[in-house]
């Protein structure tokens, strides 16, 4: 059986953020079963962009993105800010090579927030941009509300109730991953 190679966003370039603790803990999980990678926007070379260079080939984001994009399957952990993505995120995704990238490509989600509805907003609007590259989302997916009080970098959620859907929408995406690559 081929391993899966799955990479993860860490989707903001927020050091010392939550969304990298989380893609950390994400990819201890599916580590068991698939090949995974995380990336971090921290790494993005957002100052290569500035001034508006859509359209034109800048060799340090074409680097960044064939690196991210070779993978089989995504999960994007998404913070939220001001009650959306990190803008980074929109910047990253409009220099994606159009209209290729996520076609057709499984892609899970993540939110993590310090408020109570755990990123449930950005999740969803990001979720409208990948429909509009046709990737397949996969249709679980947490919100992670309080996150400095109900995550654990080591352990994940403290809720046991949460944490078995965490450990489910992580496990049934690598399969997911698998069913997609043989069809
Ligand atoms: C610019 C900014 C805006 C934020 N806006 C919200 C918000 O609208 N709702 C919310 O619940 N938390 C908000 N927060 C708190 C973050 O969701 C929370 O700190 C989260 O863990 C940050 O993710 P990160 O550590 O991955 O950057 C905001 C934080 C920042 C830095």
């Amino acid at each position: 059986m081929n391993v899966m190679k799955i990479h993860i966003l860490s989707s903001t370039d927020r050091s010392g953020s939550n969304a990298l603790k989380v893609s950390k803990y994400a990819k201890g999980v599916m580590s068991k079963s698939s090949d995974v990678e995380i990336f971090s926007l921290e790494d993005y070379p957002l100052h290569d962009v500035v001034g508006g260079k859509y359209g034109k080939e800048i060799e340090s984001v074409k680097s960044f993105n064939d690196q991210f994009l070779s993978a089989d399957g995504f999960l994007f952990v998404i913070p939220e800010y001001n009650g959306g993505f990190p803008g980074i995120l929109k910047v990253f995704y409009d220099y994606l090579p159009f209209p290729k990238a996520f076609q057709r490509v499984p892609v899970s989600l993540i939110g993590e927030a310090a408020g109570a509805f755990g990123a449930l907003r950005p999740v969803e609007q990001f979720a409208q941009l990948l429909s509009y590259r046709n990737a397949h989302i996969f249709p679980d997916s947490m919100y992670i509300q309080r996150v400095n009080d109900s995550f654990d970098p080591e352990d994940g959620l403290k809720s046991e109730k949460l944490q078995k859907l965490l450990l489910r929408q992580l496990n049934d995406f690598t399969d997911f991953v698998r069913k997609l690559s043989e069809i």
